[in-house]
């Protein structure tokens, strides 16, 4: 049987990350699931994470962004997500295309028809069976972000754009909501857990 797929998404600073190592033991320690790989995107084969490098660091044009994106997902898929999922194994990724929809899209301004095309052409149908959007207000996402190390291309971004961002993931969770949970990420860490136990029990 395919494995589930399952993306963690949010604003820079909103905790997501945190959670994913806990998710993911928790589903290790359930019987009938031959393993669980934990991802990133961009990332997660050596040449994403060449390319997230050059994505997270350099200036570009905000099309050449969207593409470098998609063709470090392509190779995701192609390497890492739809073999482990053919394998039964369950695929846990820090990030998917609803970032692209949320930031190339909704924080850059990209119309939104053209990464429907890319979307179409890499993923060729493969959508997550679960994503989970980490929301927090953009006031704490800042004060998470405050003192953590330098921040990357994205991080350093205007409140506007962090705003546009949100809005753009949210918009996309209220579209999806049979794919999508919206979790209020501005709780402790235990409440936060407590909520995602009882989703990945419905899986
Ligand atoms: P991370 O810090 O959560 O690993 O994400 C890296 C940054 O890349 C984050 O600021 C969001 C951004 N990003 C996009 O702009 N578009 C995308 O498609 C992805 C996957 C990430």
């Amino acid at each position: 049987m395919r494995g589930k797929f399952i993306t963690f998404e949010g604003i820079d600073g909103a905790g997501k990350s945190t959670h994913i190592d806990w998710v993911a033991a928790r589903l290790r320690a359930r019987a009938g699931i031959p393993a669980v790989v934990t991802t990133r995107e961009p990332g997660g084969t050596p040449l994403g994470e060449d390319l997230r490098q050059l994505l997270l660091h350099r200036t570009m044009h905000l099309e050449t962004e969207a593409l470098l994106m998609f063709a470090a997902r392509r190779e995701h898929i192609a390497e890492v997500i739809d073999p482990a999922l053919a394998r039964g194994e369950w695929v846990i990724s820090d990030r998917f295309t609803d970032a692209t929809f949320a930031y190339q899209g909704g924080g850059r301004g990209l119309p939104t028809q053209r990464l429907e095309v890319l979307e179409d052409w890499v993923q060729a149908g493969l959508q997550p069976d679960l994503t989970l959007l980490f929301d927090v207000p953009l006031e704490t996402a800042s004060e998470r972000l405050a003192g953590a190390r330098a921040p990357d291309k994205f991080e350093a971004e205007s409140r506007a754009f962090f705003q546009r961002t949100r809005d753009e993931y949210l918009r996309r969770a209220a579209a999806a909501p049979g794919r999508f949970r919206v979790i209020d990420a501005t709780r402790s860490i235990d409440a936060i857990r407590e909520e995602l136990e009882q989703i990945i029990a419905t899986l």
